[in-house]
């Protein structure tokens, strides 16, 4: 049976809409290391680094891995980094988090290569109900669209945010909705 980070294959190269939203409240300056959670095979990074962002990705799915568009795309597990403490100032990750298993951990590890007054920029889905918005997606992975829920692994909203990072320097700073009329979160959080 396929694991839920081998069912991103094929991805719908939207990416160009979360550009400008992660790099508005991810507010890079100059000299800042960044970091993509869950980059795929690197399309947003590849647009961040056209635009000067001293940017690099990791995702677990290694055939994404190996069609990377850019060469700062490395195959790790968001629950394990394979980086120091405090490599990098910025953080993002684009509809990844409600997939990885051990979400906790993942934050505990967010939080250790981030160095202190780093941001986290993460979008994720607003569903209403867990699973809903990859029904079809899940009938071309799984053949059964009731497999949804093998995809995403968490509903998730800011209020469960606040309970992952619990524990963690991370704090929460704001959420919303970075694209007007589509049921995503964008939420921020910042290290002490
Ligand atoms: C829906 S895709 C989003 C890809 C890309 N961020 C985008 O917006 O197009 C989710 C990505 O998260 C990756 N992923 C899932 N679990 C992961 C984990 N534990 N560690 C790192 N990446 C993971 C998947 O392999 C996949 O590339």
């Amino acid at each position: 049976m396929k694991e839920a980070s081998e069912s991103y294959g094929f991805i719908f190269e939207i990416d160009f809409l979360w550009a400008d939203p992660v790099l508005k409240k991810l507010n890079v300056r100059s000299g800042e290391r960044v970091l993509e959670i869950g980059c795929n095979k690197g399309m947003l990074l590849r647009k961040l680094q056209k635009r000067n962002v001293d940017a690099i990705g990791i995702d677990v799915n290694k055939k994404a891995v190996q069609k990377k568009v850019v060469d700062e795309v490395y195959e790790m597990n968001a629950e394990n980094l394979k980086f120091k403490n405090e490599s990098f100032d910025k953080i993002y990750s684009v509809h990844t988090i409600e997939h990885i298993p051990n979400l906790k951990k993942a934050f505990k590890e967010m939080d250790r290569v981030l160095k202190p007054g780093g941001r986290i920029v993460l979008i994720y889905p607003a569903e209403p109900i867990r699973g809903l918005f990859v029904v079809l997606r899940a009938l071309f992975v799984y053949g059964n669209p009731l497999k949804a829920r093998k995809i995403h692994l968490h509903k998730l909203n800011p209020k469960k945010i606040k309970g992952y990072i619990k524990g963690t320097k991370l704090k929460y700073i704001e959420s919303g909705f970075p694209i007007p009329l589509t049921p995503q979160y964008l939420t921020v959080l910042e290290k002490e």
